[in-house]
């Protein structure tokens, strides 16, 4: 039994609604604390009170009211639960989810949040085949939302097919599922480097680059998830801090790799950091005046902080991880930065004008290890943090 964990269900419009009761049930049977949206469609189908009654909670319904706001607002709603499940999810609140529409209190809390989301279909099979809900669904599972059913039977509408809502047993095993494998790296500790670094010319000026570190810090946030204690060791970026992580905020590579070794021993290093390759050798105490001469700037190779943490030794972490930025050969450069750098694997990712990696949303990965090469989708940053967390869970399960 996972005790202790906090589900958020968002009851959306649908007649599979009713078995909504059920499920809020069942996982308090489990040891779950049920809080519940329910939007104003699924309030035609059951009642606030009767959800209340089972899940020994208020119902929140509407996202302007300015009691519930100040109670509890819809931002806390989220940051409160460990996973948010929405069921039935119809294909109105799917079509929402995909394209952000935050226009009452359960997209609101859907579109605020970092937390897992995991959905259960429910819809008239026509609904359900129309191209327009399977394209919104596949876009949500590349972003990482997870999905139980549908399944096929006799549905409301005196139909037959796919549509029908999962059994409120087969959700309650699917979020008891969830919350198992999504702990498997707990007692593992994991450093992250994430963000650019900034190397200081004089007071006032640096030497920088366009890294946003989202890529890092969905990293760190999905080890944390798993359940490893996690520090992140970052340069500046414009993302808050993610939560449940030790966050360390470093300037330049000098700095970060300090802050690394100080944050050793760990089990999991990974290097997403954007770390300058260069820093400016002495820097004045004051301002770099104009004066009518250009000056020169004398650069020092910095340290190489993947390769310094991928060195054999008492602290060498079990799995050291880096990535390979590259616009031309990606899986040979990758293969031999791999070699030199001594880490364990490496990820690939093309990095060119046009693919829109840097800086971007997006990242197409190749896997390196010592075995070859594996493939993976284009997915959004945050959905390579959860498949880089999983890959490592179960190679680090597999090795104990
Ligand atoms: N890296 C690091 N410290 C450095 C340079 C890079 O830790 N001083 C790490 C990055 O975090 C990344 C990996 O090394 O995990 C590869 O970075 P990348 O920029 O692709 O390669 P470089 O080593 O900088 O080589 P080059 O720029 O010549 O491709």
């Amino acid at each position: 039994m996972n005790k202790g964990k906090r589900v958020l269900l968002i009851v959306s419009g649908g007649i599979a609604a009713y078995k909504s009761l059920e499920l809020i049930r069942l996982l308090k049977g489990r040891g779950h604390a049920v809080r519940c949206i329910l939007t104003r469609a699924g309030s035609r189908f059951v009642t606030p009170l009767s959800m209340s009654s089972l899940s020994e909670d208020r119902v929140y319904e509407d996202l302007f009211s300015l009691t519930d706001e100040s109670e509890m607002g819809h931002i806390q709603l989220s940051r409160d639960a460990d996973l948010l499940l929405v069921a039935p999810a119809s294909a109105d609140i799917l079509a929402k989810m995909r394209t952000g529409l935050a226009d009452d209190l359960a997209t609101t809390a859907l579109l605020a949040t970092d937390k897992p989301v995991m959905v259960a279909p429910a819809m008239n099979v026509r609904m359900w085949e129309h191209p327009a809900t399977q394209e919104n669904l596949a876009v949500l599972e590349q972003r990482g939302v997870l999905r139980v059913g549908p399944d096929e039977g006799d549905m409301a509408c005196g139909e037959w097919g796919y549509g029908r809502m999962a059994e409120p047993q087969a959700i309650a095993d699917a979020v008891d599922r969830f919350f198992q494998s999504s702990r498997r790296l707990a007692g593992k500790r994991a450093v992250v480097t994430s963000g650019p670094t900034v190397e200081a010319i004089d007071p006032v000026r640096y030497i920088a680059n366009r890294s946003s570190g989202r890529q890092g810090h969905a990293i760190a946030k999905a080890l944390a998830d798993q359940g490893a204690e996690t520090v992140l060791v970052t340069g500046p970026t414009a993302l808050p801090d993610p939560s449940g992580v030790e966050v360390i905020h470093v300037g330049s590579a000098v700095e970060m790799l300090a802050a690394c070794e100080q944050a050793l021993p760990a089990d999991i290093v990974v290097c997403a950091a954007a770390v300058s390759d260069w820093r400016v050798s002495e820097q004045p105490d004051q301002k770099i005046k104009k004066n009518g001469t250009v000056p020169s700037l004398l650069l020092v190779e910095n340290p190489d902080i993947l390769a310094t943490l991928s060195k054999p030794g008492n602290d060498r972490a079990k799995l050291v991880i880096g990535f390979a930025a590259e616009t031309t050969d990606v899986i040979a450069n990758a293969t031999a930065k791999r070699g030199k750098k001594g880490c364990d694997w490496i990820l690939a990712n093309d990095v060119s004008p046009g693919t829109g990696t840097f800086g971007g949303d997006s990242n197409t990965i190749h896997l390196i290890d010592a075995h070859g090469v594996e493939d993976w989708p284009t997915m959004s940053k945050e959905a390579v943090g959860a498949r880089l967390a999983q890959k490592i869970a179960e190679t680090l399960t597999r090795e104990q």
